[in-house]
């Protein structure tokens, strides 16, 4: 099976990705490079391992993260159905298994919340990897734009990390924020994320809490 360290060094998605990185800097979004992948294959692997999930499925989840944004060197709008299309040649190229790549296709069409529809543990697994993401570290160089409520938002987010209760099913995600942005501004621009979250869990049949400063956000009566 072609592995995500195989994946890593191939010269086109390399390609790919640093120009999908590019195009959104200059739009003035947040990291979309080698940080925001990296955590994304990480998170989404360690979700599907946690809960028992096959080495297979683990791995794709993997290979999934790294080139999930690939479309955004098309356009911002669609990126997730771009990216899928301009993966398949090169992936077949790599000799991955026409099965494996069509797991990652279809995570990779429907990673947006705008348009995405989960299928199957791979694309829940990547779907919660990239909506998890929100860090201090996605403002580029350092310096926030105080206008911009993406970039106060993510600046004031010190930690951050999902956590995966398997005896229970509870998929965790964990912001600890401070107070150059809030709670309501969170939930103002990562609202459909969030809600995406919640169906990705559902899919893996487990529930999504986000906890932010200790106080769970999303819970219901009915889960108590
Ligand atoms: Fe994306
Ligand atoms: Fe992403």
């Amino acid at each position: 099976m072609v592995t995500l360290q195989e994946i890593k060094q191939n010269e086109a998605i390399r390609v790919l990705i640093k120009a999908g990185n590019r195009y959104l800097d200059h739009m003035g979004y947040t990291e979309h490079g080698p940080r925001h992948v990296g955590y994304v294959s990480k998170t989404a692997s360690s979700i599907l391992k946690a809960l028992g999930y096959s080495p297979r499925e683990v791995e794709l989840a993997a290979i999934a993260g790294w080139v999930h944004d690939v479309g955004n060197s098309v356009n911002r709008h669609d990126h997730g159905p771009l990216g899928a299309v301009l993966l398949l040649p090169i992936l077949r190229e790599t000799g991955m298994e026409m099965a494996d790549i069509m797991e990652i296709i279809t995570a990779v069409g429907n990673h947006e919340e705008q348009s995405g529809f989960i299928s199957s543990n791979v694309s829940a697994a990547l779907a919660l990897g990239d909506k998890s993401d929100a860090h201090k570290s996605r403002v580029r160089n350092g310096r926030p734009d105080e206008t911009d409520i993406h970039d106060r938002v993510n600046f004031s987010i010190q930690e951050n990390q999902v956590t995966v209760d398997r005896e229970n099913r509870v998929i965790r995600h964990e912001l600890t924020m401070d107070a150059s942005s809030s709670v309501m501004e969170y939930l103002q621009i990562y609202m459909n994320r969030i809600v995406m979250c919640e169906k990705a869990a559902a899919f893996l049949k487990c529930s999504f809490d986000l906890v932010i400063n200790g106080q769970s956000i999303n819970n219901r009566p009915d889960k108590e």
